[in-house]
């Protein structure tokens, strides 16, 4: 029965993962904890977190694994300076002293966090993703897509995953990458590498895929397997700080959009027009792994596979017959992928058929906080609630909801992946006219133009969207069901301010139902999370709607919340009017009100 424990750090989102015979215990982010968005810094606090969740003592660890070669990404890093020296000088030396003093000495910085003693591995990126996708999935064998940025040499890979194996076919290598694509149009775009990706999926539908044929034409072409080879004059990231290089302003007309300036078109056409591209990759290299491996169902992983539009495309109208995608599919993951990839690949656990259902356990698998500490935090504070019976919960928070407000929700083991999924999560009414607009600017203090995703009791998905699959982790993008769409005026105006656009009804659910009507579906499982399952049930009864609103409980550039009193905090600095901490219902009208020295809005960086 070995236990092993998954670590991913030093490069974005550090994160911890505890895996006993095979079956996932507990695993987070490190940002949950120390509060600092995308935080790659050692995970000390996940790893502390997963050894007491599962009741470990370090000393009962089997192995500790860390989910990439560090050894073969210096080997790339050497490699492509050496191929521009001396061109990539200033890139060398600011990333050479983290090289020397945190990478190459993983093995005795783990050892100087923890006291441990046994064997440290390491799992190649890529095979750390692929385990990610494969292991947790309900599958008992599929064809396996990995897609990211960058890890060692490869930037994406085929795979075969059949019973407790999972093998490589082919890899595609650096310096050619679609995440790197994709990741030079956001910061283009004016947005942040790493996290802007998904801002720029949500700026394409306002836009015209206008620049496709510049793209392929002049920056990136597509291979037949669907791997993309990548004209270097137009990048920066090889021999300089910059995503992208003169040329590539030469070829848009001008200088990059600068971070939280104004949106204008030539943006909007642009994250159509790689949008498009990335989704025709995509369906490409699901094409390919479908022949080469004959499998019906396909697991997706690596941050690439965060992009949900081009996911619901290959599921509509790609060859497979089934797909899972890892909810943490960025290097978060990492840290679960390469912890399941040693328990089966290395201590040769035995991989149990599949029941049908996945093994991710609906990505509830971080801290939860018992009742008695929910109301001891309350009463330290001397803030005013009240405690909920256990039948009048979800009808509590239904109610104010149908009610028209904005309810935050904290219930059970916070979610492990970039999305809240009703553990974490802030709750509206998806038919009011105002719900995304109030959402937008006094909760989440956000871009104006981005929508939110509907939450829907899974056997009533079809009823409101064009997909019968189900979308547990919302990481599939589907259709409004057309009966429910209305006209629009979809026109964007001159000055590009896209608020009206945005404010205009497009359906009978306007705040889930996007400018081109879609929406990223989360389907909601009553095995994996009963009481946001009942609540939804709940405001059905109310409302005849099966489906409310919900985003992740945090602000801008804020990570998601944690703890109780990280949930309090948010409540207190936002318009938010209930929340359902846990069993105890808060009224803002009764709360003390908030005293803060400084502007908490400055206390996180925007994302
Ligand atoms: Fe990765």
């Amino acid at each position: 029965m070995p236990i092993t424990l998954g670590i991913s750090c030093f490069y974005h989102d550090a994160a911890a993962a505890l895996v006993h015979d095979g079956e996932i215990v507990a695993a987070a982010q490190e940002e949950r904890f120390s509060r600092r968005k995308y935080d790659p810094s050692f995970p000390s606090n996940s790893i502390l977190y997963c050894l007491e969740e599962g009741d470990v003592p370090v000393r009962n660890l089997d192995t500790i694994v860390f989910y990439d070669k560090p050894a073969l990404t210096f080997d790339r890093l050497v490699n492509s300076y050496l191929n521009v020296a001396p061109k990539g000088l200033n890139s060398w030396l600011t990333s050479m002293p983290r090289w020397l003093s945190q990478k190459l000495r993983i093995p005795d910085l783990i050892r100087e966090h923890i006291d441990y003693k046994g064997p440290i591995l390491f799992v190649p990126h890529h095979l750390a993703h692929a385990a990610s996708a494969f292991y947790p999935s309900p599958f008992d064998e599929a064809a396996i897509l990995t897609i990211d940025g960058v890890g060692e040499w490869a930037t994406a890979s085929y795979v075969l995953g059949k019973g407790a194996e999972v093998k490589i076919l082919k890899e595609m290598h650096y310096p050619d990458s679609l995440g790197l694509l994709y990741s030079a149009f956001t910061y283009f775009a004016g947005f942040k590498v790493n996290s802007g990706e998904y801002k720029l999926m949500g700026l394409a539908p306002y836009g015209e895929p206008k620049y496709l044929n510049l793209i392929k034409e002049k920056i990136a072409k597509i291979r037949d397997d669907g791997t993309v080879s990548l004209n270097l004059e137009y990048f920066g990231f090889l021999d300089r700080l910059e995503m992208t290089s003169p040329r590539f302003d030469e070829l848009f007309g001008g200088p990059r959009r600068m971070p939280e300036s104004r949106i204008t078109r030539r943006e909007m056409d642009m994250a159509a027009s790689i949008q498009v591209f990335a989704e025709e990759s995509m369906l490409k290299m699901a094409n390919w792994v479908h022949k080469e491996t004959g499998k019906r169902n396909l697991c997706l992983a690596g941050g690439v596979a965060l992009n949900c539009v081009a996911n619901g495309r290959i599921l509509r109208e790609g060859p497979f017959e089934d797909l899972w995608i890892q909810p943490a599919a960025g290097d978060a993951g990492g840290a679960l992928g390469a912890a399941l990839a040693v328990e089966f690949g290395y201590h040769g656990v035995e991989r149990t058929n599949s029941t049908g259902l996945d093994r991710q356990k609906g990505s509830y698998l971080g801290p939860a906080f018992s009742e008695d500490e929910v109301e001891a935090f309350l009463e330290r504070g001397g803030y005013p609630f009240k405690r909920l019976p256990v039948e009048e919960r979800a009808t509590t928070v239904a109610k104010a909801l149908a009610d028209g407000h904005i309810v935050g929700f904290f219930s059970g083991r916070m979610e492990y992946g970039p999305r809240a999924l009703g553990a974490r999560s802030i709750l509206g009414d998806p038919t009011r006219d105002d719900t995304q607009r109030i959402m937008n600017l006094k909760i989440k203090y956000r871009e104006s133009f981005r929508p939110f995703a509907p939450a829907v009791i899974n056997d009533k998905v079809s009823v409101y969207f064009e997909i019968e699959h189900s979308s547990p982790y919302m990481l599939l993008v589907a259709p409004v069901q057309k009966a429910r769409c209305l006209p629009s005026n979809s026109i964007i105006p001159e000055d590009d301010d896209l608020l009206p656009v945005v404010s205009q009804k497009r359906s009978d659910i306007p705040a889930v139902t996007h400018y081109d009507y879609s929406a990223r579906i989360e389907t909601v499982h009553r095995e994996t999370n009963p009481l946001f399952y009942q609540v939804i049930k709940r405001f059905e009864e109310l409302t005849n709607y099966a489906v409310v609103v919900n985003t992740s409980f945090n602000v801008r550039g804020e990570p998601i919340i944690c703890t109780p009193e990280d949930a309090y905090r948010c409540f207190s600095r936002t318009e938010m009017e209930y929340l359902y901490l846990e069993g105890f219902w808060l009224d803002k009208k009764q709360q003390p009100k908030l005293q803060e020295t400084t502007d908490w809005r400055k206390e996180f960086e925007l994302d």
